[in-house]
């Protein structure tokens, strides 16, 4: 008895040694959690709120505000140390159709988190915020500190002295996002969002979602449905998946940017809804082919169905190779920059590797001339270097026009969007007497707003007025984004309308929409590219 006794207190005192201060407390509805990483958090497990995180002693959050999912989803939550050798501490908070996952692993500064849904979430955006304390880590997105600012636009794009400020210029396309984060003096705090974390999330690689306010309280954010909600309305261009939404994490450091390959295989043995272990996904590898050289480094696959979305870049000779995906039947997508460029369907198997080559099957014309390059972006174009990140309106933006530009001229010259109330753009130039005749001309768009669409009048000749585009119904390249649904509007000129030799032939595009509106919130469009062939 003793003896066993005795046995049982020494390995005990070995675990707790191995994991010195690790583990959870409670008091009152708290429960206190010391990562034993330098990070201690609480979790109010009367609704499911981290309203504690401090780093090295200091309080990162702020003061009577809270970090939580939306508007605060009023869980109740339960824990339990778990996995391998206890070095797990999980805390479930659930609420109706929403399970909102927190997680302590032994010596990591993280909060891990993952949120699974079985239904639209009625907080309307899924969101993680974390509200953070502006005096710990005053540094966030410049182009997101909105501190004395007053309102131009909505309730959240701002005039701060001479410059436009918003939540959305701190956004960054998915593809690109894996890190972000804010930073003090001895704190930083990041969002990591690893590998496929992003699986459950909607929109797409190039889906830009909201990082960081710098407001009165420092807000950084893991947006999984926040431009998607229907609630806010904001440029979603596909519906939300359910399931489980990351895994992420809430990551601190004394300051420098943590690498965003953190290890969430731990995940498995945690008992978590909806997580699908690597060894029970696929992948897809293969080979691009067909996009134009010198987009080389610029294309990459999508993959998608109702309940995932993946993406990789190809390397310079196109071969690529997919994340680790759930099994199941996927669009798979050549995208040339931002361009959808080809399609076909694949299929994954849990264990397998399936090869699935594409070739882009862009239409390829001989041009007459040509403004932009056809990529899905408005990239080269007036403004388009500035307006991810400020309002159109900024005074450091160039002006918008009405503008008259003639082909040959810098591309830097035409306008990446045009709107109603400011006015046509005008493209002067001349042809040759073999460029004559009956001509086609496109006009590729990436976004439009308020049914915006272009109609020509090319030397006195109207154009037929296109159908209204199916585009997200929301505020759009005032939000710091020309991600919509890219359109192509092809115009047959008919013989008799372009003049040749020494005579410029004068085309008009015009904004036309049965909806109004004011200055840069009137109808617009962004421009792809133009070509005359
Ligand atoms: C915890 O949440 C409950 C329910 O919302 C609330 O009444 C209580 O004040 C909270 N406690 C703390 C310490 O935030």
């Amino acid at each position: 008895m003793f003896k066993k006794l005795a046995a049982f207190v020494f390995g005990a005192s070995l675990i707790s040694s191995a994991a010195a201060a690790f583990g959870l407390t409670t008091s009152g509805s708290s429960f206190i959690v010391d990562t034993d990483g330098g990070l201690v958090f609480t979790v109010n497990s009367s609704n499911g709120d981290v309203t504690s995180m401090k780093f090295n002693g200091i309080e990162a959050r702020a003061l009577f505000l809270r970090s939580h999912i939306g508007s605060g989803i009023g869980a109740s939550c339960s824990w339990v140390r778990t996995g391998n050798d206890n070095n797990y501490i999980k805390i479930t908070c659930t609420a109706g159709s929403l399970t909102q996952y927190y997680v302590a692993r032994y010596k990591d500064p993280a909060i891990h988190m993952a949120t699974y849904i079985t239904a639209e979430p009625s907080v309307g955006e899924l969101r993680f915020i974390a509200r953070l304390s502006r005096s710990a880590v005053p540094n966030g997105h410049p182009n997101a500190a909105i501190v004395g600012g007053t309102a131009i636009e909505g309730s959240d794009v701002f005039k701060v002295g001479s410059q436009t400020r918003s939540k959305f210029y701190s956004s960054r396309q998915f593809i690109d996002d894996q890190v972000h984060g804010v930073t003090g003096s001895g704190v930083g705090v990041f969002m990591i969002i690893p590998g496929t974390g992003y699986e459950s999330s909607s929109g797409g690689p190039f889906m830009r979602d909201i990082n960081n306010q710098g407001g009165d309280v420092q807000e950084l954010y893991y947006c999984e449905f926040c431009l998607l909600s229907l609630n806010s309305g904001h440029t979603q261009t596909e519906s939300y998946r359910m399931g489980l939404h990351g895994p992420y994490a809430l990551w601190f450091t004394s300051g420098a940017t943590p690498s965003g390959s953190i290890d969430t295989a731990f995940w498995s043995g945690l008992g978590v809804n909806g997580f699908v272990p690597t060894t029970s996904r696929g992948r897809v590898t293969g080979k691009a082919s067909g996009i134009p050289s010198g987009f080389a480094s610029f294309q990459s696959v999508g993959f998608s169905n109702g309940a995932a979305q993946y993406w990789a870049r190809t390397d310079s000779s196109g071969s690529f190779t997919s994340p680790y995906m759930k099994p199941g039947t996927y669009t798979m997508t050549l995208y040339k920059v931002e361009l959808a460029v080809a399609s076909q369907s694949v299929s994954v198997s849990a264990g397998g590797v399936a090869t699935s080559n594409i070739a882009s099957k862009e239409a390829n014309p001989a041009v007459i001339w040509q403004i932009g390059d056809f990529d899905g972006t408005p990239r080269g174009f007036l403004n388009a270097d500035m307006i991810e990140w400020m309002h159109p309106s900024d005074s450091r933006m160039h002006g918008w026009g009405p503008i008259t530009f003639t082909v040959g001229s810098a591309i830097s010259g035409f306008p990446m969007a045009i709107f109603k109330t400011i006015g046509p753009v005008t493209v002067r130039f001349t042809l040759t007497s073999a460029q004559g005749g009956a001509r086609t001309l496109q006009i590729g768009t990436t976004l439009a707003f308020a049914g915006g669409r272009p109609q020509v009048v090319i030397n006195g000749w109207t154009g037929p007025a296109p159908a209204a585009p199916s585009q997200p119904d929301s505020r759009g390249v005032t939000r710091g984004t020309w991600r919509g649904n890219n359109n192509m509007y092809t115009v047959n000129i008919p013989s008799g309308v372009l003049t040749t030799g020494s005579t410029v032939n004068v085309l008009t595009i015009n904004v036309i929409s049965g909806s109004s509106g004011d200055m840069f919130l009137s109808p617009n469009f962004v421009f792809d590219a133009l070509r005359l062939y």
